[in-house]
């Protein structure tokens, strides 16, 4: 099932999302459906709050990278009840989207590499590092757990000039071609 993507200004993206509880029903089937409806809308990423649910998971695949990094061919991956423990290396700069916000891009700043603790679908805890882009679609979709937006990372006066446009998002004057949630 596709879901309705929530676009800025729905209050649900601002949220804390809460721990899923272990035996969450239902979970297998909303994972298959976030992977089915960040497809859909040709995201890299899709965490839970982007389709009205406040719980801490997201998807991501990274495959689309594969052509400058082969070895994220089939990165394809859940991350339930993640906590970025530390955040390492370099401060980049990269131009990111967000489904929940057509139609803007913006260079933010973010580390080069994590180290996330998570688990998987079957409740496996474990503890890795990932970096280079596939740390930085984390990031953005951890972000999203704790009710940040990228836009919250940019420069002010970036933002001042943006403000029109985050408006008609909010009021849901966006053209896409993937189903979204207007207020
Ligand atoms: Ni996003």
């Amino acid at each position: 099932m596709i879901y309705p993507v929530f676009l800025y200004g729905s209050p649900i993206l601002r949220k804390v999302a809460s721990d899923v509880p272990e035996a969450f029903p239902g979970l297998d089937e909303l994972i298959d459906n976030m992977f089915e409806t960040m497809y859909h809308s040709e995201g890299l990423g899709l965490a839970a709050p982007q389709i009205g649910i406040s719980l801490r998971i997201f998807v991501i695949d990274a495959s689309p990278f594969a052509e400058d990094d082969p070895s994220l061919k089939d990165f394809r991956k859940v991350f339930i009840n993640p906590r970025i423990l530390s955040y390492e290396g370099e401060i980049k700069k990269y131009n990111e989207g967000c489904l929940s916000i057509p139609d803007i891009r913006e260079d933010v700043d973010r580390e080069e590499k994590i180290l996330i603790r998570y688990c998987d679908q079957n409740f496996q805890y474990s503890e890795e590092y990932f970096d280079g882009v596939v740390a930085r679609i984390i990031q953005h979709e951890y972000d999203h757990l704790e009710g940040r937006l990228f836009t919250d990372l940019i420069s002010p006066l970036k933002k001042r000039l943006l403000k029109r446009k985050l408006t008609s998002i909010s009021k849901g004057q966006v053209d896409v071609k993937y189903r979204v949630k207007k207020q």
